[in-house]
């Protein structure tokens, strides 16, 4: 199977979970582009869906979901999101495609976060993705400095402006073998917006895709 199957296939396990449920959060990325393009069988089941990107609303508008401010809503019951990593312990990578604050805020807001991926994501320590930090764009540099002072080696996303206007760095060469403290650590630094390690918040429920086979723990 191809890696687009794979995400298909994970995309469409997914389903199962929004079945009846009226409000959902969305998240960003290829994986959950074909989610979207599947909920257009359940229009009538789904009242309406939380965004986290302008892609993904833009997605959703074309498929027939009504896109809703998380403010009106409160609480969700379900987020479905992709990753850039999984751990064993369902903490994360994401922000691959730069949509990680709004993410993060969506899946703090729900109750269960539904996290859905091909095999190729699972690792046992997060780090060999780089790890994506958004920053107010003044803050860049300074944050770079902090960064390498943590071992990690910056890389400024260049010719990339997030949904909230500001920067992107991918931080390189970090093993994350306390993904809580590093989470807790980078908050810490003036000028970060938001740091793309879902670890204080992980996912509920992760789907992968192997081959035929889904699993879920
Ligand atoms: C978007 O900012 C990311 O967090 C995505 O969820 C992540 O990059 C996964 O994307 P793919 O489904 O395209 O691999």
């Amino acid at each position: 199977m191809t890696q687009d199957e794979l995400k298909q296939k994970v995309a469409a396990a997914a389903l199962d979970y929004v079945k009846d449920i009226p409000l959902i959060g969305v998240g960003t990325g290829s994986t959950v582009n074909y989610f979207i393009d599947m909920l257009a069988d359940y229009k009538n089941t789904i009242e309406g869906a939380v965004s986290s990107s302008v892609g993904t609303t833009e997605r959703l508008k074309k498929v027939g979901i009504p896109v809703l401010d998380l403010n009106e809503v409160g609480t969700l019951d379900i987020y479905i999101d992709g990753a850039d990593e999984i751990n064993p312990r369902k903490q994360l990578i994401k922000g691959g495609g730069g949509a990680l604050t709004r993410e993060k805020i969506i899946a703090a807001a729900s109750k269960k976060f539904v996290c859905i991926a091909d095999g190729s994501k699972c690792v046992d320590v997060l780090g060999k993705f780089p790890l994506p930090i958004e920053v107010i764009p003044m803050a860049r540099s300074y944050v770079a400095r902090e960064m390498v002072k943590l071992g990690g080696q910056p890389v400024w996303r260049e010719n990339f402006v997030t949904d909230n206007h500001n920067h992107i760095l991918d931080v390189h060469n970090l093993d994350i073998v306390d993904p809580i403290a590093l989470e807790k650590t980078i908050n810490d630094i003036t000028g970060v917006v938001c740091v793309g390690l879902f670890a204080m918040r992980p996912a509920d429920i992760i789907l992968v895709s192997q081959g035929e086979e889904i699993s879920s723990w």
